[in-house]
């Protein structure tokens, strides 16, 4: 089997990369190691920026995404008693966010792809890649008991945190930097309207909450919770008595309440592989970076490696211009830092670090700065305009 690029992985990052690359004709096969429905089992969160929103768009898969999302001008910051709005679109100039859930893309983006007959091998096992230095790499897997042999001139690692690809890059040429954070957040759906038209961060002595959303009549909720709870020790009511302090109490009187459809509890890390290229390989999302979730930008910073990804494959294929694929990791892992610093900045600003150790000091002097830090942003237009630029997202960068 023979194909341009070989795209490992078929999570959001490696179905929005095969749909542009074949909107220009670049020929691309996706090996993804579960089913697809198991793909679409995963919640995650649910806040595009317009970078994001354009790159859909650009793929030609924004038919529901423009219909069903819900354009956000703003959100909130509580901190205790007190509540301020980052107006996103006044602190940036118009820009906006747009609230649709990862699952639906995911959806979309598989739907189209099977729609145009390009090949996904789902449920392969035994992945392995070779040859990466060479012109012609290729990559081995298992599918329903047959062995396939895949050839193509580029490797576009799509395959998340757990993946095969970062570890293909031989270990004395990589550096990871990470960050594990002392708690998680608890997380649930419900089919019930959501609290506030608006996302609400909320920062209390309990610990963190976020009241967020998928559509009009569903609602999404998080609580940070100790690393050693499990889900089983959360009932429904609990979530709920426990969302219900956390929440500005005036808010936390409008909460509907219902059964939850899903509950999970998921840790928080910073994680970070550079670079992000070995020879004919490129890491592209999850595979080569996290982000605690309270910036909302895992999902956006996939988007914008996928995009710097998508133009120099454009650009090798259209102009010949091989030379640009150094390009990559550098530009790539640019936005990654800033996206990483801020996720980790408003991470630091809006937990409850109770007694641990962060950032070398201890916990009561960390929180007593951090909280001092927010408070100083939050009370200043500057301040929020910081805040804002970065949650819209930052331009995506030219290639040179
Ligand atoms: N071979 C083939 N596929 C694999 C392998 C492997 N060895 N290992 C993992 N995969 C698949 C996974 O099953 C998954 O479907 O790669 C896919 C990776 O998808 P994600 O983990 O969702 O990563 P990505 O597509 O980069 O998505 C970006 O943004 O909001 C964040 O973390 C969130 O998943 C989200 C991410
Ligand atoms: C979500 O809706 O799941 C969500 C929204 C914003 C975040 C994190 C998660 O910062």
């Amino acid at each position: 089997m023979k194909t341009k690029i070989a795209i490992i992985g078929g999570g959001p990052s490696g179905l929005l990369l095969g749909q542009l690359l074949s909107k220009q004709g670049i020929s691309n096969v996706i090996v993804e190691r579960v089913a697809g429905d198991y793909v679409l089992g995963r919640i995650r969160a649910g806040i595009l920026e317009q970078g994001f929103v354009d790159l859909v768009r650009e793929a030609g898969v924004a038919t529901n995404m423009d219909a069903a999302g819900g354009v956000h001008d703003g959100f909130e910051i509580s901190v205790g008693d007190r509540r301020v709005r980052i107006d996103l679109k006044a602190l940036t100039g118009g820009k906006t966010v747009m609230c649709y859930g990862q699952l639906e893309i995911t959806k979309d983006l598989m739907d189209a792809r099977s729609a145009s007959g390009l090949e996904t091998y789902y449920e392969s096992s035994q992945v392995s890649l070779h040859d990466l230095k060479a012109d012609s790499p290729f990559v081995l897997f298992e599918q329903g008991g047959e062995q396939f042999r895949l050839e193509c001139d580029y490797i576009a690692g799509c395959d998340g945190f757990h993946g095969v690809s970062r570890k293909t890059i031989p270990l004395e040429l990589r550096t990871e930097h990470e960050r594990v954070y002392p708690f998680g957040w608890l997380g649930l759906l419900s089919d019930t309207p959501p609290v506030s038209h608006e996302l609400i961060y909320c920062k209390t002595e309990r610990g963190f909450a976020l009241a967020s959303m998928r559509s009009e009549t569903r609602s999404r909720y998080y609580l940070q919770v100790p690393l050693t709870d499990t889900v089983e020790d959360w009932s429904d009511e609990a979530f709920w008595d426990e969302l219900k302090k956390r929440l500005p109490e005036d808010i936390a009187l409008n909460l509907v309440t219902g059964p939850s459809i899903e509950k999970s509890i998921a840790p928080l890390r910073s994680f970070i592989c550079e670079p992000m290229q070995y020879g004919n390989l490129f890491l592209v999302g999850d595979a080569a970076h996290i982000v605690p979730p309270t910036g909302a930008k895992g999902l956006n910073l996939a988007a914008s490696d996928v995009s710097t990804l998508y133009k120099i494959l454009t650009r090798v294929y259209k102009q010949g211009d091989k030379a640009c694929i150094h390009q990559y990791s550098e530009i790539a892992l640019r936005r990654v830092w800033n996206g990483e610093r801020f996720s980790w900045w408003m991470s630091n600003m809006l937990h409850n670090f109770g007694e641990t150790n962060a950032g070398g000091l201890d916990g009561d002097t960390f929180m007593r700065f951090m909280e001092s830090e927010l408070n100083y942003y939050l009370s200043s237009e500057y301040g929020r305009g910081i805040i804002a630029e970065q949650y819209v997202g930052l331009p995506y960068e030219k290639l040179t």
